[in-house]
C-alpha cells in the first residue's frame, strides 16, 4: 500500500478530529480534473492521489483512516464493498461517488452504518448519450473495420463492396430503460430517423414520450429492436439480463449498444451471437470486470469498442466533480446532500 504521506502528507495534528475548526478532511481516491482539485484544495484539506493509482478497497478504508477523512470522493472503479465499507473510520460521513453508477458501493452495508452515499445524474447525460450514438453509428457502419484497414496500411482503394454496414435511418431503436438517459439517446436517434421504443418500469408522460412506443415487458419489445440500447442500473436483478435466450427473440441481424453497466450482459453469449452474425454488431463501452474484459471480444470485426468513455469530456468530467464537491459541502456542513442515494 502507498501511504497517504507519499501521496500528500497530512498530519495527524492537522485533523479536524482534534481541531473542529479547520477544514474538513477530504480524500480523492483517484485524479481528478485539474479544476475540481483545484476547488477540493481550496475548500478542504484534499488528500490528492497525483498518480492516479487505482487503490483497493481495504487501502482506501486505511488511508481514509490514517489521514482522519470527513469524506470520500471516491469513483466508479473504486471497490466500496461491505468490508471496506466496515473498515472506513468513523470520522468519514460522506462516500461521494464521481458517478451516476453506484453498484461499485454496497449501499446496504452504507445505509447500515449510516453513512451517506451521493452520487453526480443528469450531468452527464448529454454525453453518455452522445458516445451511445457514436457507438450506434460505429458499430452499424463499420467504423472500426475500417480504421483499423487504413492504420494496417490495407487500404487499396474505394470499392463499390467494401466494409458495406447497415443503415440505421427508418430502424428501430428498443431502449431498456428510459430514463434521463435513455430519453436523450431516443432524442438523438429521432435525428437520425429511427423509430423508438421503449421498456421502463413506468410509462413516460406523452411529452416525454414524444411518439415512441411503450412496452411494458421489455421481453416483448426485443423482437422489434433492429438496435437494442441498455440504460439501466447493474443490480443483483439484471446481471447477465442479456443472455442468450433474449438474444434469440431480437431480429437475426439486430446490433446490441451498452454504455451502462457491462454486467447487464452475458459475455458468453454476446461474444457468440456476434461470431455467428446472429448480431450483426455490437457498441460497448462498458464491460465485467472492467478493465480485464472479456478477450473474446478484441478479435471480432463486428465488436466497436472504446474503455467506458460515456462521460469523459472535459466540460463533463468537471461538472461530475463539481457535483461530487457541491454533495460533500452540504454534507461537511450539515446540510441535506443533493444528490443523496443513502
Ligand atoms: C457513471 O457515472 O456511472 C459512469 O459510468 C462513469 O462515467
Amino acid at each position: 500500500m502507498t501511504s497517504p504521506a507519499e501521496v500528500q502528507p497530512v498530519t495527524q495534528s492537522d485533523s479536524p478530529v482534534s481541531d473542529s475548526s479547520a477544514r474538513p478532511v477530504l480524500l480523492l481516491t483517484r485524479r481528478l480534473p485539474d479544476a475540481v482539485e483545484a476547488r477540493a484544495s481550496r475548500d478542504y484539506r484534499a488528500v490528492l492521489n497525483p498518480e492516479d493509482r487505482a487503490f483497493s478497497g481495504q487501502e482506501i478504508a486505511a488511508r481514509a483512516a490514517e489521514v482522519g477523512a470527513d469524506a470520500v470522493l471516491c469513483c466508479a472503479g473504486d471497490r466500496l464493498d461491505a468490508a471496506t465499507i466496515a473498515a472506513l473510520p468513523r470520522s468519514v460521513r460522506v462516500l461521494a461517488t464521481f458517478s451516476v453508477g453506484t453498484d461499485h458501493i454496497d449501499l446496504e452495508a452504507a445505509r447500515a452504518r449510516g453513512l451517506t452515499v451521493t452520487n453526480t445524474p443528469d450531468v452527464l447525460t448529454d454525453a453518455t448519450a452522445d458516445i451511445a450514438l457514436l457507438l450506434l453509428l460505429g458499430a452499424a457502419r463499420r467504423a472500426s473495420e475500417g480504421e483499423r484497414m487504413i492504420r494496417a496500411n490495407a487500404w487499396t482503394g474505394w470499392t463499390p463492396t467494401q466494409l458495406m454496414g447497415t443503415h440505421v435511418g427508418a430502424k428501430r431503436l428498443g431502449i431498456v430503460g428510459m430514463g434521463r438517459i435513455g430519453q436523450a439517446v431516443a432524442a438523438r436517434a429521432r435525428a437520425f430517423g429511427m423509430t423508438i421504443h421503449y421498456s421502463n418500469r413506468r410509462r413516460l408522460a406523452p411529452e416525454l414520450e414524444l411518439g415512441a412506443t411503450y412496452h411494458a415487458d421489455p421481453e416483448a419489445m426485443l423482437p422489434v429492436c433492429d438496435v437494442l440500447s441498455l440504460h439501466f442500473p447493474a443490480t443483483a436483478e439484471t446481471r447477465h439480463w442479456l443472455n442468450a435466450e433474449r438474444i434469440e427473440r431480437l431480429p437475426p441481424g439486430a446490433i446490441l449498444i451498452n454504455t451502462a453497466r457491462g454486467s447487464v450482459v452475458d459475455d458468453g453469449a454476446v461474444i457468440d451471437a456476434l461470431k455467428r452474425g446472429r448480431l450483426a454488431a455490437a457498441g460497448l463501452d462498458v464491460f465485467e470486470n472492467e478493465p480485464n474484459l472479456h478477450p473474446g471480444y478484441r478479435d471480432l470485426p463486428n465488436s466497436f469498442l472504446l474503455p467506458h468513455l460515456g462521460s469523459a469530456t472535459v466540460e463533463t468530467r468537471n461538472a461530475m466533480g463539481f457535483k461530487a464537491l457541491d454533495n460533500v459541502d452540504a454534507v461537511t456542513a450539515g446540510r441535506p446532500a443533493p444528490d443523496r442515494v443513502v
